[in-house]
């Protein structure tokens, strides 16, 4: 039985495209008159989605009413190659005309991981206090051969945490670099609408564990969940034998 919400596209483009305009319709289906809220997911996967926001769907996303947030970041400053915040400014952010307030980077430029944490909750917290639910609109998130999402890394006691919306953490030796923010899992998973950007073949294996086998904390994917949808966007390298 085809899961129903797994999307395979053939290729990597037309899987970031597809992506695109989901978050493009969650958008504007949104309820009119409040602000919307869009976290964006790091790594490499999302970059051509990102252009596809600022180039073809340039004029279907609200931007006047549109908040970016981020669901991890890496530990070094905005302009460093490895920034999350430095690929979103040059796929999306420096492209499109959202008010430069309504941009919620980490300050990850200011003191120590934990600094950056405690600042980005209170970003989080002050920007919900306005709102009538703490829920994201839509939060997007890639999936790491290890089935790590945002910066949620296989068993890490992270994976615990209760009350914190955001945490520092340390990733595995195998990442780089060492030192990120992250969103946790109850912070995640207060979110309308999640959308998995998963590609290539390396991740195939994980994701059939993912979507198939019971939510564990060694496959950090696993545990993310959404309020009202929870969508897989893939290529068909990514896609499940069978799926
Ligand atoms: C990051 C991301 C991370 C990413 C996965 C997949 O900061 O790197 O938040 O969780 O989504 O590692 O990365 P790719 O899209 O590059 O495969």
């Amino acid at each position: 039985m085809p899961d129903p919400n797994l999307h395979v596209s053939p290729d990597r483009d037309a899987l970031a495209r597809a992506a695109a305009e989901r978050i493009v319709h969650l958008l504007r289906d949104a309820p009119p008159g409040r602000p919307l809220s869009l976290v964006l997911a790091g790594g490499s996967t999302p970059a051509p989605c990102y252009r596809h926001l600022a180039t073809t769907f340039r004029d279907d996303v609200p931007w006047d009413r549109l908040h970016l947030f981020w669901g991890d970041e890496r530990f070094v400053p905005p302009e460093d190659e490895a920034s999350n915040f430095r690929m979103t400014f040059e796929t999306l952010t420096q492209h499109v005309p959202l008010p430069p307030e309504h941009i919620h980077r980490v300050p990850t430029d200011n003191g120590s991981p934990d600094a950056a944490a405690r600042a980005y909750e209170t970003t989080l917290l002050r920007f919900f206090a306005a709102q009538a639910d703490d829920l994201f609109d839509v939060t997007l998130l890639g999936m790491g051969d290890d089935g790590h999402t945002a910066s949620l890394f296989p068993n890490d006691a992270v994976l615990h945490e209760t009350d914190a919306w955001v945490r520092s953490v340390t990733a595995p030796a195998y990442m780089t670099p060492p030192r990120r923010i992250t969103l946790t899992l109850p912070r995640l998973n207060r979110s309308r609408h999640v959308l998995f950007l998963v590609a290539g073949d390396t991740k195939r294996d994980t994701l059939r564990q993912v979507l198939q086998e019971e939510p564990s904390d060694a496959l950090p994917a696993s545990r993310i969940q959404a309020r009202t949808s929870l969508a897989w966007y893939v290529d068909a390298a990514a896609r499940p034998d069978g799926s």
